[in-house]
């Protein structure tokens, strides 16, 4: 048995999962301090483990269930995709095989290789192979080639055309963390020709704060980017790219509740009616869109769609004497409307809890809550500050849960 098989096994031996088990809230430093229970086994291990698992509750719960798994350092796991969008990713896919060009901790390439016939897991870091490799023995895998080198020194020195390549690249460059394509790891933008003669299809990762209008300058082919949200937070963008002669301008925006509930928009940003939305004064209900929407900047689209206003030209909330409940984001009942005067405010709050919300306003919500010197809590009160047409306004309002 090799070395590192022979440690993964010592490490995920019932014994050792228990006692990780019982520690798992324990303070790393005593763990540390007291060290390693277990003769074979370095408390950097066990440690390691512990941290992993923790992360892994939430972001992997699959991983997480089953006692087998080794878990690479906490710097490999935050880069990893979480189930939930892995899961999205493979819904994309079919076909012979698929490249993955940045392997890592293999939870793309796990989802992917449930949907082709054969799944290649490429990645430079050794120790991230020899984990992924035992990983993938616990789970049964048995379509999933591993191979430790540069993906793409593979995809120059092979003639191989895969169905589908697929690339998340590592956005620390030299431990700073980067969101450009040009900054992050492998340089796709300098290799986009061999990517193309190599790939039928291609699907990139970036990060939530790519910017998409960057996106269509330096990429060719784009066919379809998809927003992806959970929780209404936006974790990754993703670009379907099948090397056509001109980019779509396609959007799709999910935003995931749990891995089978989710809500959906799709639009063509080349069809849209390029009329400004109406401007009113703040009305019964107020809406914010969910983070998607907002990052795909289609937001004014959507607000002529549903018939709304908007507060102000660069205020991103809209406005309507109608309650619709079907609109993708937070509604908001309106109570008052006043202009700002802090101490005024803080009489009316004085010993309430109270959330803030800023828009297009000259304090954030953390200098708000200074000034104000109020506790931020409570589940449904808002004082919403920000720029209307009438000047500059506090809004109290009730949020309504859809
Ligand atoms: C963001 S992580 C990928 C995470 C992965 N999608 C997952 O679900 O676990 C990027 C990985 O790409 C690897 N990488 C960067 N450049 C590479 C290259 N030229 N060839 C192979 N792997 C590379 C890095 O070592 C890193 O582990």
């Amino acid at each position: 048995m090799k070395l590192e098989e022979k440690r993964f096994e010592e490490l995920t031996k019932p014994e050792v999962s228990r006692f990780i088990e019982k520690n798992i809230n324990k303070s790393i430093p005593d763990l540390i301090l007291k060290g390693s229970p277990f003769q074979h086994i370095d408390i950097k291990d066990i440690v390691n483990q512990i941290i992993g698992k923790k992360k892994a509750k939430k972001k992997l719960p699959h991983w997480y269930k089953n006692e087998k798994v080794v878990y690479p350092p906490m710097l490999n796991l935050e880069q990893t995709s979480s189930e939930i969008t892995a899961l999205h990713k493979s819904k994309l896919v079919s076909g012979q095989n698929l490249l993955d060009m940045t392997g890592g901790f293999g939870i793309d390439s796990y989802y992917f290789s449930k949907k082709v016939n054969t799944l290649i897991y490429t990645e430079l870091n050794p120790e991230l192979c020899k984990i992924v490799k035992h990983n993938i023995k616990v789970f049964k895998v048995d379509n999933f080639e591993i191979t430790n080198e540069d993906s793409i020194d593979l995809l120059q020195k092979n003639s191989q055309v895969y169905n589908w390549i697929y690339i998340d690249p590592s956005r620390r460059n030299e431990n700073t963390k980067v969101f450009q394509l040009k900054d992050s790891l492998p340089n796709i933008i300098d290799h986009l020709k061999v990517i193309e003669e190599k790939s039928e299809k291609l699907m990139l990762k970036t990060s939530p704060m790519y910017d998409l209008d960057m996106g269509y300058k330096e990429l060719i082919g784009v066919k379809e980017v998809h927003i992806i949200s959970v929780k209404n937070e936006v974790k990754e963008l993703l670009w379907i790219i099948d090397w056509r002669k001109q980019n779509s301008k396609i959007i799709k925006i999910f935003n995931y509740q749990t891995k089978k509930k989710y809500s959906y928009i799709s639009i063509d940003k080349n069809k849209i009616e390029l009329d400004g939305i109406e401007l009113s004064v703040c009305c019964k209900y107020l809406y914010e869109f969910d983070s998607g929407i907002m990052k795909s900047g289609i937001n004014d689209m959507i607000g002529i769609r549903y018939n709304l206003k908007k507060l102000e030209q660069h205020t991103n909330l809209y406005t309507s004497d109608k309650r619709i409940l079907s609109i993708p984001g937070k509604i908001y009942k309106v109570k008052t409307i006043e202009s700002i005067n802090y101490k005024k405010i803080r009489k009316v709050i004085k010993g309430n809890q109270v959330n803030l919300i800023s828009k297009n306003f000259q304090l954030n919500t953390d200098e708000l809550q200074k000034k104000l010197k109020c506790t931020i809590g409570g589940k449904s009160d808002y004082l919403i500050f920000a720029k209307t047409i009438e000047g500059n306004r506090v809004i109290e309002a009730t949020r309504l849960m859809s």
